[in-house]
């Protein structure tokens, strides 16, 4: 304990001056982009301030410029109720439609001139803040227009949010204001290269990664990705505000909120047209991605008058920019080949601009679809890019007398491996399964998951070395694997490795079900494996199993048997599993399901909601199957549990309304490892 010590006057009155220092070069760069001072500059004063909080901590406030990043991690997200239902809007894309709803809006009114706020629709994810007395205090994400999720310490290190509104207006008791978060194009780019080096998976669009950036448990990491925001709507204000959204607006930029910087007062629904053919044609010079313009009625009266349906309200719509397209010529269609065994189709086109990307590649995804398109070699094609990294072709630009090349066909053996293919609907697979490259990293890391041989410290980034460096070049080099392999690995050291090893040595000694589930064969998921499992009992019998006695399995179609038949008849998955044995892979018969000891948590039933972090749905549900207990799909008063992960749905609000005890990921692996330790004994 420390004595509560008196604060010298001018310590206190230097902490205020340099947060209001720093507030106004966080407002001119941030939300004007008009810096008055160096980065140096800002730097020393945010050091300074950095300094005398450090020496009276108990100076601190939540909304000082030093405290954006400043909570610890998340296990999950808190629930929010939205002070008013965040509602969408309806989305028209010809000129005739927007005319239309001008006309009903006017009618309702009973009015002859309407007019309107317009502002650019921006694309990214739409939040609520919440702003008491001036002061910041809490933001949700839309969620489902009800109830969204807490994102509070995130959105605090979006520079471009002030923390404390700007006094120069009398602050309001409270204000509720809706914002779009984006990414800017340039830092959008930035990202995907930064985690592309790094092995990660890159973003889609931008507005996947302002999406997925600002819904992270560590608000750490959102404090690295560059998100902008810009606020757009008022939800609540305590005290009577202006008639006007157009005014509204103002009056969040004149509490220093970010505004959007293009929008216009439109006295017709001409003028609001004009300014979206005005934005569409600015579209491409803009630094951000959007994909239309809003429309709303102006006056708040009338807004009012006109109402809202469910979903969306009566009074504004998204006039939306068709999806950008560019014509050029396909060079050569290539085949690539996923982690699955999916073949897709690619398009190998002359490199054209569309929206501002080059773009030289666009998928078919399927042999359907490039017959149903008729797209072959050295066609005129139509592509398009709806905000995605990677485009689509729409369609073939026939050219009068033109001489095509032969329809495109699906390869008949894999272009990575040369298995033979095989075609189930739609889509063409490698059926090399566990012998193609191409697919041995996703069959590695199922075969190690939790559900299947559950071999721990045997992640995605080891199964890539570990088939990068061929240590693996089948499922059976697993168990050849030496320290020294494991050693050349990065991030391993002599623990990690006998751990490693020892992980391998423990998962030999594996039940029949879950060895099979680990084989990935098509249409053979846990429940599946489970069946199969119990029915034949061995390995043997399965492996000799005619397609006509698999088929006599209750719960076992045509395409699960012929699945099973073709895996096991492939001559490379008969020497893998072969191998196998000789390494001392003991597949352990199943005994007769009344043989099994006894269950500890025989007679529970469990519902599961939300996402578990180290679990998927399919082998949490085994493992309590596998303990004894059942997982229904829905809570009632019978239910003994329920495991709430991420974002829970419904089940969550009715388990509450029953009094159903609730269980976090952490006391159920407890629970698993409890009742896994009593089956044992
Ligand atoms: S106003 C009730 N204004 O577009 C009116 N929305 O489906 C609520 N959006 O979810 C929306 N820019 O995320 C409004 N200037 C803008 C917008 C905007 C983007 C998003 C918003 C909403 C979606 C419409």
């Amino acid at each position: 304990m420390t004595d509560a010590r008196q604060i010298p006057p001018d310590i206190q009155a230097k902490v205020e001056a340099l947060r209001e220092q720093i507030r106004h070069h966080d407002y001119l760069y941030y939300v004007l982009g008009k810096p008055e001072i160096s980065d140096a500059q800002y730097d020393a004063l945010f050091r300074e301030l950095q300094e005398l909080e450090a020496q009276y901590p108990e100076l601190i406030t939540p909304d000082s410029p030093t405290q954006r990043v400043g909570a610890p991690p998340l296990d999950q997200f808190q629930k929010v109720q939205h002070e008013r239902p965040m509602l969408s809007l309806d989305s028209y894309l010809k000129v005739e439609d927007v005319r239309a709803f001008d006309q009903r809006v006017r009618r309702e009114l009973g009015i002859e001139a309407v007019s309107y706020s317009t502002e650019p629709k921006y694309d990214g994810l739409s939040v609520e803040l919440v702003y008491e007395h001036g002061t910041f205090t809490r933001g949700a994400t839309r969620g489902d227009g009800f109830v969204g999720e807490d994102v509070t310490p995130n959105l605090r290190t979006i520079r471009s949010l002030p923390l404390q509104l700007l006094s120069t207006h009398p602050v309001p008791e409270r204000l509720v204001v809706r914002a779009e978060v984006y990414m800017r194009l340039e830092d959008f780019h930035r990202l995907n290269r930064r985690l592309t080096e790094r092995g990660e998976e890159p973003f889609a669009n931008p507005r996947n990664a302002a999406s997925g950036s600002l819904r992270q448990l560590d608000a750490r990491i959102t404090a690295e990705r560059p998100l902008v925001l810009t606020c757009y709507e008022i939800m609540f204000l305590s005290e009577p505000g202006p008639p006007t959204h157009w005014e509204a607006v103002s009056l969040l930029a004149e509490w220093g909120l970010p505004i959007p910087g293009q929008r216009r007062h439109c006295a017709s629904i001409e003028e609001a047209i004009a300014f979206h053919d005005d934005m569409y044609r600015q579209r491409e010079e803009l630094p951000f991605e959007i994909d239309g313009v809003v429309i709303k009625v102006d006056r708040f009266e009338w807004q009012r008058r006109l109402g809202e349906k469910s979903r969306s309200p009566r009074w504004a719509i998204a006039f939306k920019f068709p999806p950008r397209k560019e014509i050029t010529k396909v060079r050569d269609i290539v085949v690539s080949v996923g982690r699955t065994g999916a073949l897709t189709p690619i398009a190998l086109l002359d490199p054209v601009e569309v929206g501002g990307v080059t773009i030289s590649r666009a998928t078919l995804h399927n042999a359907d679809e490039v017959a149903r398109k008729d797209i072959r070699v050295g066609d005129i094609v139509k592509v398009e890019r709806a905000g995605d990294v990677i485009p689509d072709i729409v369609e073939r630009v026939p050219i009068p007398g033109e001489r095509r090349k032969e329809p495109f066909r699906m390869p008949d053996r894999c272009p990575v491996c040369q298995s033979a293919t095989i075609r189930e609907g739609p889509i063409v697979y490698c059926s090399g399964q566990m012998v193609c490259p191409a697919q041995l990293k996703g069959a590695l890391e199922h075969f190690a998951s939790k559900g299947a041989l559950d071999i721990d410290g045997l992640g995605k980034k080891t199964v890539a070395q570990l088939v990068d460096r061929g240590f693996v070049k089948d499922l059976s080099d697993l168990f050849a694997l030496t320290k020294e392999h494991l050693l050349s690995l990065e991030g391993f050291a002599e623990k990690s490795a006998s751990q490693l090893l020892e992980a391998i040595q423990r998962s030999k000694r594996v039940s029949l079900a879950r060895f099979l589930y680990g084989l990935g064969i098509r249409h053979v998921g846990a429940h599946t494996a489970k069946v199969l499992a119990e029915h034949f009992g061995s390995l043997d019998r399965i492996r000799s199993a005619t397609r006509e006695e698999l088929e006599q399995v209750p719960e076992i179609g045509p395409e699960t048997a012929s699945a099973v038949v073709t895996f096991f008849s492939e001559p490379r998955n008969r020497a893998v599993l072969e191998r196998m044995r000789r390494l001392g892979v003991q597949v352990l018969d199943e005994q007769p399901r009344e043989a099994k000891a006894e269950r500890p948590l025989a007679g529970k039933t469990f519902v599961l909601t939300g996402a578990l972090e180290h679990w998927t749905r399919q082998e949490a549900k085994q493992v309590i199957e596998e303990l004894g207990g059942r997982v229904t799909s829905s809570v009632s008063k019978h239910t003994d549990y329920v495991i709430v992960g991420k974002d829970p749905g419904s089940k969550y609000d009715e388990a509450m309304r029953l009094g159903v005890p609730l269980m976090d990921e952490q006391a159920f692996e407890q629970l698993v490892r409890t009742a896994k330790r009593s089956a044992q004994t």
